[in-house]
């Protein structure tokens, strides 16, 4: 049993290493068919390539200071802001650590990342598609509006808590970076699915932050933040008021 248990797992492996190949020779072949755009956020561009959520770098990002409207190369940008360089590496290695101190039955709270491909200078961070039972695109957290659903929330404090426990310091938390993913009994399961602002690196500006104390209070008002004004059906009002639309 645990043998024939362990040979499906392994085929299953396989079926999603193939079709994660065929997936890189495709999008080197045909980058033309990245046209289904999912979203964006500063930084990347998403894109809907067969199961996959493809997100390819801005060449540029483009911040307001006063009133002039600047294009910084964005590589330059990550690096000034969080101090990375590749973001797409470094998402890739958070996600890798996260998961190997996730408890298996949060493992679903997290789309996959894969390992990022370069093409030239532009970078693609290549993630599994999040995805409804209906085999619709989950809608993110900002998207669907409110959610009164407890299990919904139960599962948010329990990422709050692994990563408090865990040391994780996921500040990347809000509307924007949480999926809906609507399971087949009617369940919803909160998928992250932005692992950029991860640790005080991507803040490292700010001195007191290098106190553990202060950097858990971040991140845990980052998540009140979200569970009030999300819960109440309402987006929290530093992103309506956002003059550029896009946030982390
Ligand atoms: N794995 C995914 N599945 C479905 N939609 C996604 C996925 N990843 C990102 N998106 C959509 O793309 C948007 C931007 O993605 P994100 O990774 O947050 O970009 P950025 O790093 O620029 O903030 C998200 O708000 C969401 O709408
Ligand atoms: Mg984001």
């Amino acid at each position: 049993m645990i043998e024939r248990a362990a040979g499906l797992k392994a085929r299953y492996v396989n079926r999603v290493e193939k079709k994660f190949m065929d997936m890189k020779v495709g999008l080197f072949e045909k980058p033309r068919e990245l046209n289904v755009k999912l979203g964006e956020g500063a930084y990347r561009d998403v894109y809907r390539y067969n199961e996959f959520a493809v997100k390819k770098s801005k060449p540029h990002v483009i911040r307001k200071i006063l009133f002039v409207r600047i294009r910084v190369p964005s590589s330059l940008y990550t690096l000034l802001r969080f101090a990375i360089w590749d973001l797409n590496d470094y998402e890739y290695k958070q996600y890798r650590s996260i998961i190997s101190k996730t408890p298996a039955d949060l493992h679903q709270c997290f789309a996959k990342v894969y390992e990022p491909i370069k093409d030239g200078k532009t970078r693609y961070s290549i993630n599994q598609l999040v995805t409804d039972d209906d085999g619709q695109v989950s809608k993110t957290l900002f998207e669907y509006g409110g959610i009164n659903d407890k299990q919904f929330w139960n599962m948010v404090d329990d990422l709050e808590k692994l990563f408090l426990d865990k040391k994780i310091y996921y500040l990347s938390i809000g509307p924007h970076n949480v999926c809906v993913n609507q399971q087949a009994d009617g369940r919803l399961i909160p998928v992250l699915v932005d692992y950029k602002r991860i640790g005080v690196r991507t803040f490292w500006h700010q001195l007191l932050l290098y106190i553990p104390y202060f950097i858990r209070l971040k991140m845990r008002r980052r998540f009140q933040r979200m569970r009030q004004h999300v819960r109440a059906g309402r987006v929290p009002d530093i992103i309506e008021s956002s003059s550029l639309q896009v946030v982390d």
